[in-house]
């Protein structure tokens, strides 16, 4: 059986505002509800553990009924960083193949996006959901550019990334490690990238994106509209 992890435990403070932008409604629907239909919708996930703010959980529950959520499985409460979170979602797993974590503020990776990503990670042990880098990339410090990175060789990293349940829980007894170095894991990939482990690379498309910022809210109105 294969599970996801959709975190959503984050403040949002990028955005800022009352409620956290996983939250907020687009098109009259809250932003983590449309990314939890995809996952109704895509054939490979058959339970999701949704990760949230600890005051969030109890409530969830009835959002889940009122929008027919039959993969919700769980809710958990979140940790201090996104990290933190997917592993709290982890330790609420008991067994499964292969684990998909998704960021609840990507409201439109596709169900087919899902379904691909599942069935590499299946064939491969590791598969991540990437996509084109528009801009030329600096490499910068104290204010000076150090160099220009090679756009050909970069990816941005989206979500959902698939692992293999015991390799990703493998990459997550490092958190700590990793963290009290300093080091910001933005993501579940960077993890399992220190094992050594082939991880593979599927291009996403370019509406898979991630909910950051005001604009952002803007630019999702306007998928929205389009789909
Ligand atoms: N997330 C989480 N737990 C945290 C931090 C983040 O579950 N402690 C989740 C967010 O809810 C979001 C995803 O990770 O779905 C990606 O994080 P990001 O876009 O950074 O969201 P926030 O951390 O909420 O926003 P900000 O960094 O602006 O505060
Ligand atoms: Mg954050």
């Amino acid at each position: 059986m294969n599970v996801a992890i959709v975190v959503a435990a984050g403040k949002g403070t990028r955005l800022g505002g009352d409620r956290p932008k996983q939250f907020l409604e687009l098109g009259g629907i809250p932003i983590i509800i449309h990314a939890l239909r995809q996952f109704e919708r895509c054939k490979e996930i058959k339970e999701v553990i949704v990760v949230l703010p600890a005051q969030e959980t109890a409530a969830f529950q009835s959002l889940a009924e009122k929008f027919e959520l039959r993969k919700f499985f769980r809710a958990v409460a979140g940790g201090d960083t996104r990290a933190q979170s997917v592993q709290r979602g982890l330790a609420a797993i008991d067994e499964a193949e292969i684990v998909a974590v998704h960021d609840a503020v990507r409201p439109f990776v596709t169900p087919d996006e899902i379904d691909q990503t599942v069935q590499a990670a299946k064939v491969s042990g590791a598969a991540v959901l990437t996509g084109p880098v528009a801009d030329t990339i600096k490499e910068i410090a104290r204010g000076q550019v150090i160099r220009t990175l090679a756009r050909p060789n970069l990816r941005r990293a989206l979500t959902p990334q698939c692992f293999r349940y015991d390799l990703l829980k493998r990459a997550y007894d490092h958190l700590e490690e990793v963290e009290s170095e300093g080091i910001k894991v933005t993501d579940d990939s960077m993890l399992v990238e220190r094992l050594g482990v082939e991880i593979r690379a599927l291009e996403g498309s370019a509406r898979n994106i991630k909910i950051t910022s005001a604009e952002d809210l803007i630019l999702a109105e306007a998928i929205l509209r389009q789909l």
